[in-house]
């Protein structure tokens, strides 16, 4: 795996955008796997500069997100959906229909998993842009015995609803599951970039170095893809 390390959050974010911008350069029609969480703000501010003063244009590009709270519509301020439209897709030139999610008030989630897995095998995930969380898990894929690979609805650890917490006004409405896009679909992105940033993710980092696949740690399914790049601050990268 192809670790980075940046000497700030900044930097970190600035060095993602460019690879990103780049990929949509190369190929407008590009499929786009994307992230929630803090981690990629930065990330999608430098995107939402680089199509307002660089014409970076988005008009082709398709985007899958990870993952949505369960029973959190998209109108919901606390929703995923509401999420990147604040963060990214009102600032550049995505169509509202190439724009894909997971649906979290879905009537039946056996049948939304299932759409879920096959509109990310016929779209082909480009390049897939992850988070991960202080226990490593990526997406919502939690740790567990073995690696989730399809789509699945989850019941959120104790860690990530505390980490979640702090989005929410009062501790009892952070949702206790979400539906995610499992290691499956994730694994079949042509290129993955993985950010990281603060010392509160250094141990979740610092299993990446050491080689052995663990679905404990389900990040660490990555040392079995061969293209990725871990982008840390001095700050996550402080354990390796
Ligand atoms: C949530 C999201 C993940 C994200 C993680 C880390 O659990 N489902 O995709 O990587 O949070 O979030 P943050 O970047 O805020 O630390």
């Amino acid at each position: 795996m192809n670790i980075q390390v940046y000497k700030n959050y900044e930097a970190m974010s600035l060095a993602a955008a460019n690879l990103l911008a780049a990929q949509v350069r190369l190929k407008p029609t590009s499929v786009l796997g994307l992230a929630t969480g803090s981690t990629p703000i930065g990330l999608y501010r430098e995107l939402i500069r680089q199509h307002q003063t660089a014409d970076l244009d988005f008009s082709r590009v398709r985007t899958v997100n990870l993952d949505e709270y369960l029973g959190l519509a998209p109108d919901n301020p606390q929703s995923y959906h509401y999420f990147m439209r604040e963060q990214l897709f009102s600032g550049i030139n995505l169509q509202p229909e190439n724009c894909h999610f997971p649906d979290g008030c879905a009537a039946d989630f056996d049948q939304e998993t299932d759409r879920y897995d096959q509109l990310c095998r016929e779209l082909g995930i480009d390049l897939q842009i992850l988070g991960i969380g202080r226990n490593g898990h990526i997406a919502f894929n939690e740790p567990a015995d073995t690696f989730p690979v399809p789509t699945h609805v989850v019941d959120l650890t104790p860690s990530t609803i505390e980490a979640n917490r702090r989005f929410f006004e009062r501790a009892e409405d952070v949702p206790r599951k979400a539906i995610t896009m499992g290691l499956g679909a994730i694994m079949s992105a042509r290129r993955i970039l993985l950010l990281a940033a603060g010392e509160e993710k250094a141990e979740a980092i610092s299993y990446l170095k050491q080689g052995k696949a663990d679905p404990q740690v389900p990040a660490t399914i990555l040392l079995l893809h061969t293209n990725v790049t871990c982008l840390v601050d001095e700050a996550a990268a402080s354990r390796l």
